[in-house]
């Protein structure tokens, strides 16, 4: 199964996505990807980087992270998937995700998309409102996996003295 999102930076909502997602399949690649509406302030390496300290810890022994840059259905259709996994905060999730599955469907009519629902105490968490907090020198040790506050607040003061 495919996790893949902009994960700029990866978060505590997306972690329990992982974790909760690697518990329904075999093997679940996490994939770094690229969305032509967001600008990174985080590289594809420095992504990938904090995924792999966030999930260090934990029984994850089936779960993979790569990164990707190109499309999501190219790379599904290249490792076999059964299904991509996306969490889902709100309605407006929701509606996002029935539009990015049927677009791939289009494009890949294999294509399978498994939304599960966000826990109620990270259903507000975003890596925009880390951003955005942490831009402003805001606590982000709940947003974040502990492993990578220190680095994802040192990269956000750096853009700030930008
Ligand atoms: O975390 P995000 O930004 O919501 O993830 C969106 C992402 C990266 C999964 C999506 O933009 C994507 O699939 N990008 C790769 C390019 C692609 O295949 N685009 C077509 C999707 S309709």
């Amino acid at each position: 199964m495919l996790f893949p999102g902009t994960f700029d930076p990866f978060t505590r909502g997306h972690r329990d996505i992982a974790r909760r997602a690697s518990r329904l399949c075999d093997k679940l690649v996490i994939a770094v990807m690229e969305n032509a509406n967001k600008n990174p302030m985080f590289t594809p390496d420095e992504r990938v980087d904090l995924i792999e300290r966030s999930i260090a810890g934990e029984d994850l022994q089936n779960v993979e992270v790569m990164h990707w840059d190109g499309l999501l259905v190219e790379l599904y259709r290249q490792l076999g998937c059964c299904a991509c996994v996306r969490g889902i905060r709100s309605e407006s999730d929701f509606r996002y995700e029935a539009e990015l599955a049927l677009a791939n469907r289009l494009l890949y009519p294999d294509y399978d998309a498994i939304l599960l629902p966000c826990r109620d105490d990270l259903s507000l968490i975003s890596s925009s409102i880390v951003k955005e907090v942490g831009y402003y020198g805001g606590d982000i040790s709940k947003m974040v996996p502990a492993e990578i506050i220190d680095t994802v607040n040192a990269k956000l003061m750096k853009g700030r003295q930008q």
